[in-house]
């Protein structure tokens, strides 16, 4: 055959289909309108204003006092709005909502959905709290509604729960799924900085927003963690009651310490089945030096499932970012195909959320002369908590010690610190955090 020669897909080789069948071979173009043209936003206009032999077209872009937010590399067809009717009233068949915060994402999401509109949204808070009604939503008005860059970023957490695993049965979800929060205790290990200082930095290099509070005390995981925990091991948490621990108490000597115990520290978000329901968690965790977990540094995401049948599958790789996280939402919106394609309400079984067992880093101090240890032991024994180590440390003038006990109850261990922290002799608030086993 000639080079160039036409190999026709219906029909004799070599000649060409009828018109319409030719158009049909040619996916339909897709008509976009955005909402927010920020970090995420802009990196997504372009991506569409730059790749010209897409079939996606950019007609809208919506934001608050627009005029600030113009650039001259979006054409000049596009439409910018800060007037949401104008979207729900033009011809853009797919919106993609990169607002962020519960509302008015989630009003607009809904009105898209009702409008006759696919929808694509990055956001965890909305998805979090009203992922199955705006499913079913869009079932009902034979609309799509995908939402791959809500959690991980660029990292193909969802599309890998949606399609490569679901034939399995997945018991647990283990991961790291906060890049501010992996940023700066990566690299508080890495350089002996103080929580501040490092956070100061994530937020020079736009690591961080302004407001890194819902990173920091592991709400935005933990919206993250519910989504993974519905579409993973069908069950239905509310993100706003699972257990979250701050990072905000973490010091340079914690790193010191867990590095005795062969660990570091990330922040941790765990959801495991067993028979009587769903342990979950976020909080800061003594990671082993040998897990993939403790790989992850700067502003990646990690997590590893475990399934029934298949094992361990890991995921690693840039969790946020303008860049990756726009290729997500790209990505989804290459994925929507014609008709109402969402699939039914999510299965999922709502599940109370139960507390984890597992051995504890304890970090203590007391004033000069003061033996924290002696006041310390009656105190466990009190709350059923059993020591296993200690490691002793002094410094300026504060006598500090690091134990780790045996398996013990996240509840139990809330109580305990608790009461320590009303104990006069003990001058710090005290840390404590469970080890993760290296398995
Ligand atoms: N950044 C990341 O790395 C990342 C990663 C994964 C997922 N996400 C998710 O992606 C979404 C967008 O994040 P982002 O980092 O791009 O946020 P961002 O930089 O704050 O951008 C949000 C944009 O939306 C505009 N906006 C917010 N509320 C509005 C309202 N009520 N009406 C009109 N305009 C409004 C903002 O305008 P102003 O400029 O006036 O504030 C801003 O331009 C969020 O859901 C976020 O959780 C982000």
């Amino acid at each position: 055959m000639a080079l160039g020669a036409y190999v026709s897909p219906i029909g004799e080789p070599g000649k060409r289909p009828p018109l319409r069948a030719q158009r049909s071979l040619r996916p339909a173009t897709r008509t976009v309108a955005l909402l927010g043209f920020g970090t995420v936003g802009r990196a997504v206009a372009q991506i569409l204003c730059r790749t010209p032999e897409s079939h996606l077209r950019l007609t809208h872009v919506f934001n608050r006092s627009f005029e600030r937010k113009r650039v001259d590399w979006v054409p000049d067809r596009v439409q910018w709005t800060d007037n949401f009717h104008e979207v729900l009233n033009s011809n853009a068949d797919t919106v993609v909502e990169l607002l962020g915060g519960l509302e008015p994402a989630h009003e607009y999401i809904r009105q898209a959905l009702i409008s006759g509109k696919s929808v694509i949204t990055a956001n965890k808070h909305v998805m979090a709290k009203y992922g199955p009604e705006l499913l079913e939503l869009a079932r009902r008005h034979g609309q799509q509604l995908e939402y791959g860059a809500s959690v991980g970023g660029g990292l193909p957490v969802l599309a890998a729960l949606h399609y490569g695993l679901a034939g399995d049965r997945l018991l647990r979800a283990c991961g790291i799924l906060n890049g501010t929060c992996n940023f700066i205790l990566s690299n508080m290990e890495a350089k002996g900085t103080s929580l501040a200082a490092t956070l100061a930095e994530a937020q020079k290099l736009g690591y961080a927003e302004a407001d890194p509070s819902d990173d920091v005390n592991g709400l935005d995981a933990a919206c993250k963690l519910a989504i993974v925990a519905r579409l993973g091991l069908r069950a239905e948490l509310n993100a706003f009651e699972i257990p979250r621990q701050s990072i905000a108490n973490i010091q340079p000597s914690d790193f010191r310490y867990a590095r005795q115990l062969g660990c570091t520290i990330r922040q941790i978000s765990l959801a495991e089945l067993d028979g009587q329901g769903v342990y979950a968690a976020v909080t800061p965790a003594l990671v082993p030096l040998n897990s993939p977990l403790a790989a992850a540094t700067d502003n990646q995401n990690a997590i590893i499932f475990k399934g029934e049948r298949s094992g361990e599958t890991l995921l690693v790789g840039k969790g946020a970012g303008g860049d990756p996280t726009a290729v997500a939402v790209v990505s989804d919106l290459l994925a929507i195909r014609e008709g109402p394609c969402t699939p039914a309400t999510s299965l999922a079984e709502k599940y109370p959320v139960a507390h984890l067992s597992c051995p504890h880093y304890l970090r203590v101090s007391g004033e000069n002369g003061v033996d924290v240890l002696d006041a310390l032991a009656p105190i466990l024994d009190q709350h059923g908590v059993a020591l296993e180590k200690s490691l002793e440390h002094s410094d300026k003038g504060k006598r500090e010690w690091a134990l780790t006990t045996e398996a013990c109850g996240t509840g139990v261990v809330r109580e305990l610190v608790r009461d320590l922290a009303q104990r006069e002799r003990i001058s710090e608030s005290p840390l404590c955090l469970p080890i993760l086993n290296s398995e």
